[in-house]
């Protein structure tokens, strides 16, 4: 039963988004009206629900649900209150239900289920809300059914590569040392993508219960979050929950009385986007220049400090959970093909409606684009997309009917990597945007080997040179030439994937190089 004398909770994101925006003088807005009026609220401070285009969204619990009023300014307040909006009242920004909302309902929030919801800084609301049901039932399982459990669910790494998760985590499970690790990789480097910040800044215990499991599952005791940072809010989400999860009993020593430790730090990133890659975090995570390692030997046997290292996304982690409470079936009835399970999917870019929604595997990029992000903001047409961060390929508009797929994806010399999709209209410049893959593979190469550290600055002046229509037809065979020496001779993925964006602007959109009509 509720209590009628208790203070109306009133939501104000503490999202990166909603601070962009000008949550914290929304905050201070509606202390003071509430002080001056003498209206009884408490302010909570959530994550985001991923509908951008209404941050700051502020919600209040009435008894008709959470009703939502956005895009909220600091100068709308005093209006709000003279409309009685702690009690759900009638004004221009009420957004009704925010559950009810079209673009939040009709997603498949299993792993964003409590983001923009709870308190991040809560055990007790994040237990209100189901969280530590996962790593209650693991700890009553034999720690080989929690890995054949997440291999069983069909969950691939988030992180870029798609690996299946159960593969890696048996591994390390079945590698016999004295001391093993935890890592989580929440450098979140690509363009475009968001889902890590949003989730670790909105339900950071997710990620906490997620590694919990894992340590449980392979036998580590020691789990790190290599965190960039570029994220100073998701770093103080992170600290908080991490010292309510030990306050609470549900890391150290001894998780939830049963005798198990798991220990669990942050570590801030080092800057460069090559330290997303897992190896150069490695290095990085020791105290190194972020350096790509040969492999063999795989992380998963010899990685942090040489010991065996589950490296995982920060998604791939804080969907075990779910996994664990609710059953392999259960999250595995979600998806197509080899695809299982949902996506955390950030729509941005030139679009009406950017944010980010999670959907099962399945749901075709046009969807993504008209449905959920409205068609361009600009009001053109949508002409590309780049789907997968910087390494991704360009979409034109015949593939827009694609399904979300790794396999699909692939298929077409394209990824799915992260979940990023960026939108551009018809104003775009395909040769530019080509140029801009190299040059960022130039200023972001770790510099090992030689087809990505050389290749991307000759790469930059081919093009330029083809820009210039200096000896066109050469330098078109030169760039194809030099795309395939990249990509079969380079040591990771950076350089061995920076064609494709290259390759794919060149294919689809030929007459921006000048080559056909
Ligand atoms: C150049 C490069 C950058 C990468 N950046 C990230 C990153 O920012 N975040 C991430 O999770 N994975 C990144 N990856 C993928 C990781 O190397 C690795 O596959 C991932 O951490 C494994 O976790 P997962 O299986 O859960 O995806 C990157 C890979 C490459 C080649
Ligand atoms: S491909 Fe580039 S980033 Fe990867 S190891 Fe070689 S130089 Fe380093």
């Amino acid at each position: 039963m509720s209590d009628r004398f208790a203070p109306t909770k009133v939501y104000v994101p503490r999202d990166a988004t909603a601070l962009a925006l000008g949550a914290e003088a929304i905050v201070n807005a509606i202390a003071s009206v509430a002080k001056h009026r003498g209206v009884d609220i408490e302010i909570v401070r959530n994550g985001s629900r991923g509908m951008f285009w209404l941050e700051p969204l502020v919600e209040v619990v009435t008894p008709a649900g959470r009703i939502g009023y956005g895009p909220v300014k600091a100068d709308d307040v005093p209006a709000l209150f003279d409309a009685g909006f702690t009690a759900g009242g009638a004004h221009a920004l009420r957004l009704g239900a925010v559950d009810d909302l079209e673009y939040f309902k009709r997603q498949d929030r299993l792993t964003f289920g409590r983001v923009g919801v709870v308190d991040p800084a809560s055990v007790e609301d994040y237990m209100a809300h189901g969280g530590y049901r996962g790593l209650q039932r693991a700890l009553s399982m034999v720690a080989g059914d929690i890995v054949k459990e997440v291999a069983d669910s069909g969950l691939r790494g988030r992180g870029g590569a798609a690996f299946p998760a159960g593969i890696k985590w048996k591994t390390v499970h079945d590698t016999i040392a004295a001391q093993k690790y935890i890592v989580c990789n929440a450098d979140e480097g690509d363009s475009g993508t968001f889902s890590d910040r949003m989730l670790m800044e909105g339900d950071p215990l997710s990620l906490v219960e997620g590694m919990t499991i894992a340590g449980i599952a392979v036998g580590a005791t020691q789990g790190y979050i290599y965190l960039r940072s570029e994220y100073p809010h998701a770093h103080r989400a992170l600290r908080t929950a991490i010292a309510a999860a030990y306050a609470a009993g549900w890391l150290g020593a001894n998780v939830h009385d049963s005798g198990r430790r798991f220990d669990l730090e942050v570590r801030l990133g080092a800057g460069a986007y090559i330290c997303g890659e897992e190896t150069s975090l490695l290095d990085s995570l020791e105290g190194k220049r972020g350096q790509v390692r040969f492999k063999p030997p795989l992380p998963a046997i010899k990685g942090l400090f040489g010991q065996p290292t589950v490296i995982n996304n920060v998604i791939t982690l804080a969907s075990v959970p779910t996994i664990l409470d609710r059953g392999a079936v259960f999250y595995q009835d979600y998806g197509v093909g080899r695809s299982r399970g949902t996506l955390p999917i950030q729509l941005a870019g030139n679009l009406r409606r950017t944010g980010l929604v999670e959907k099962a595997f399945g749901v075709t990029l046009r969807e993504l684009l008209y449905d959920y992000g409205g068609g361009s903001l600009s009001g053109r047409p949508i002409r590309a997309v780049q789907v997968g961060g910087p390494l991704g390929a360009y979409m034109p508009e015949s593939q827009f009917d694609t399904v979300l797929d790794y396999e699909a994806f692939a298929k077409l010399g394209a990824m799915v990597g992260h979940g990023g999709i960026v939108a551009f209209d018809d104003t775009v410049d395909m040769l530019e945007q080509a140029r801009y893959a190299m040059e960022f593979c130039a200023i972001e190469s770790c510099g090992k080997c030689t087809p990505c550290r050389i290749g991307s600055t000759r790469g930059v002046e081919v093009i330029d040179r083809i820009r210039s229509n200096v000896d066109r037809d050469r330098n078109l065979e030169l760039l194809d030439d030099l795309c395939n020496t990249m990509r079969y001779g380079s040591l990771c993925a950076m350089g061995g994937l920076t064609p494709d964006p290259v390759m794919s602007a060149l294919k689809h959109f030929p007459e921006d190089f000048g080559t056909r009509q």
